[in-house]
């Protein structure tokens, strides 16, 4: 078993994330593994920002916001979301740029994206830390989208919760390879 299947193997979410939240080099070094996502027509489909301390009450608030929205209220009650991105230290924005390409769909964007959050939740577990992707209506909201300064041709792939693990969340089960590979043609 190799140290990177060995990693692989024992990666998990973890919730429960308190200070400190990863820097310096080491944040460098994790956004270096988002970079070494697959990228059909090396189109980078992807940015992250970083969101740290008074940010994250920023973020709360920008969620609020979308609450109050009359045409399109955010689902969800408002006090609950306003204090949702103080679950963690860091909050990491993956997000996916979209380019109009021949002969690369915007899902093959995503994919790519995606790819890179998992390299990041990789290392960062890797460098001792703790992180979890998460969506939720608002990572779709078109008020929460602007407000972080995304542009038209930009979605968000997920929030990452990063920081120090406080305690481990219980074992997930995890699926047998029998339930999911199967090999074609039967033999
Ligand atoms: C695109 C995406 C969005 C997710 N959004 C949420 C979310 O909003 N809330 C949540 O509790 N888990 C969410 N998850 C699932 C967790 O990140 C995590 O994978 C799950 O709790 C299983 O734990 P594990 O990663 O240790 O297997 C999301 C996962 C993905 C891939």
């Amino acid at each position: 078993m190799t140290d990177l299947i060995d990693a692989i193997i024992k990666r998990t979410s973890e919730p429960r994330l308190i200070a400190p939240a990863p820097s310096g080099e080491v944040l460098e070094r994790v956004f270096e593994c988002a970079a070494r996502a697959p990228d059909h027509a090396l189109l980078r489909p992807w940015r992250y920002l970083v969101i740290e301390g008074e940010g994250r009450t920023a973020l709360g608030e920008l969620f609020a916001q979308a609450a109050d929205n009359d045409e399109n209220p955010l689902p969800g009650k408002k006090e609950k979301l306003k204090n949702s991105p103080l679950r963690a230290p860091m909050i990491i924005v993956g997000i996916v740029r979209h380019t109009p390409h021949p002969k690369v769909p915007d899902i093959e964007q995503y994919a790519s994206a995606a790819v890179g959050l998992g390299y990041v939740l990789l290392a960062l577990q890797s460098a001792g830390f703790g992180a979890m992707w998460r969506t939720g209506a608002v990572a779709y909201h078109p008020q929460v989208a602007s407000g972080l300064g995304l542009t038209e041709n930009e979605s968000i792939a997920g929030f990452l919760y990063v920081g120090t693990v406080d305690s481990h969340k219980p074992e997930v089960p995890r699926a047998d390879t029998a339930e999911f590979v199967s090999r074609w043609p039967n033999s």
